[in-house]
């Protein structure tokens, strides 16, 4: 936990790269090929320790999978009621996806099963997904709402239940509506604004029916999965530090290759073009259900704006990059609505507007967002200096990349955890130009 890394200040990013594989549809990938009857073939997987996690909790569970080797797994599906009971808990490490998502997939089983995981998972609120859970049976026991969560048989089994959610999260909706492939009737969640729909698109690919109703998404339980081949693009949410780099460092020129963009997932583009960046979509195609292009950014002088609160769902792992972009911007961004960024891997608002701050930049957090005062006309945007990032993989590489505008060397303490999402982030990130070097 004591890596860290150290950037000389200055460059450009240039070149064409792939970062790696999607870590919502890698997570979906293992869980459905899971339940499938059939062998599901998967290529692009993230080989990350947060994806990593998912496959081991599923080995525990009974499944056998081949892999992860160059990107390529092999689930052997055992079919919605072949999974077996662990005699040990199920450790989840840092990601809260493969918690949530388990707490729905698990809750309809007949054995019982207890979720754990790392300090900061730890500390993460379980209570959205366990309370509607109870809602269609469930019996859930947490630690005050955190992990560890125990899972007992359902007495009488799971029912469909239609559920508005208080918040919008892809992870409480793929929750309910893989507890619903367990459940009597038809299960419904409705959405306050829309979310990833990862594992709508994945369900119907094997076969489910799920039907959407503008916000209201629906299912009936006891449909069996068919295993399919599954092609995961590589994350936005990683290819979006390197959207915000090479558009704050002038001359950057950089193309990423084969990157979802899942209509769910583009709020990061959107806003960083409202504030002039210059990102090109090219080649847009969809593979195995999933929209994919090429982007192309050039660095461009940023503005800063008012964020659309209904963007921010749309880019909602985005925003520690989005943070260095609006320092690197000229004038003042608000970001308002963001209030689930408190309960990420950290409390997202408080450690960027820290770091910020700590690299001279005007950064002031409100309950919901944060007051950013860019420095945009200005040559050196970052004073350099030391941040911390409080063992969260996304802060780590937002920092890293604000070296590109700093007037002095930026250390980012606590950066292990990059591995969760993004391994091999500072081999990429030099060979597009940055001048990162980790530290042990
Ligand atoms: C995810 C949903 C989002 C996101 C997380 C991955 C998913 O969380 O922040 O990194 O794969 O469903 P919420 O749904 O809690 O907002």
């Amino acid at each position: 936990m004591s890596r860290r890394f150290r950037i000389a200040p200055g460059g450009r990013l240039a070149g064409s790269i792939r970062v790696p594989g999607d870590k919502s549809i890698s997570h979906r990938s293992i869980m459905l090929g899971a339940l499938a009857q059939g062998t599901t073939e998967v290529t692009g997987f993230l080989e990350g320790a947060d994806a990593i996690s998912t496959i081991e909790v599923f080995r525990a569970l009974g499944v056998s999978i081949d892999g992860p080797r160059a990107g390529r797994v092999t689930v052997h599906g055992v079919g919605l009621h072949g999974l077996r009971g662990a005699a040990y808990p199920l450790d989840c490490g840092n990601a809260g996806t493969a918690m949530r998502l388990l707490m729905g997939l698990l809750a309809g089983q007949p054995f019982e099963s207890t979720l754990v995981g790392d300090e900061s998972l730890s500390k993460r609120p379980m209570r959205r997904v366990a309370e509607p859970l109870a809602a269609m049976g469930a019996r859930i026991e947490t630690r005050d709402g955190c992990p560890p969560v125990r899972l007992l048989p359902a007495a009488g089994g799971l029912h469909g239940i239609r559920y508005a959610m208080p918040m919008a999260s892809a992870q409480v909706k793929s929750a309910l509506l893989l507890a619903g492939l367990y459940a009597a009737g038809e299960t419904t969640v409705i959405e306050p604004a829309p979310t990833r729909d990862h594992t709508e698109r994945m369900l119907g690919g094997f076969g489910v029916a799920v039907s959407r109703d503008g916000p209201a998404v629906s299912l009936r339980g006891g449909q069996p999965l068919r295993a399919v081949a599954l092609d995961v693009p590589a994350d936005i949410s990683s290819a979006a530090f390197f959207l915000v780099g090479a558009a704050i460092a002038a001359g950057s020129d950089l193309t990423l290759q084969h990157v979802g963009i899942n209509p769910t997932r583009t709020g990061v583009i959107d806003i960083l073009r409202l504030m002039g960046a210059d990102i090109e979509v090219r080649h847009a195609r969809e593979v195995g259900g999933e929209p994919v292009a090429e982007l192309r950014v050039r660095a461009a002088p940023l503005r800063g704006i008012e964020v659309p609160p209904e963007l921010v769902p749309l880019a909602i792992d985005e925003f520690p990059a989005l943070f260095v972009a609006a320092a690197c911007a000229e004038g003042r961004t608000v970001v308002t609505g963001a209030a689930e960024l408190r309960v990420k891997e950290s409390d997202r608002i408080a450690v960027m507007a820290e770091g910020l701050r700590a690299l001279g930049v005007g950064a002031t957090s409100t309950p919901d967002g944060m007051v950013i005062e860019g420095r945009g006309g200005e040559a050196g945007v970052f004073s350099g200096g030391s941040v911390a990032a409080h063992a969260d993989h996304r802060i780590a590489m937002a920092f890293a990349m604000a070296a590109l505008r700093s007037s002095g060397e930026i250390v980012v303490h606590d950066s292990a955890n990059v591995a969760t999402s993004f391994p091999g982030f500072e081999s990429l990130a030099a060979a597009a130009g940055l001048a990162i070097e980790g530290q042990a």
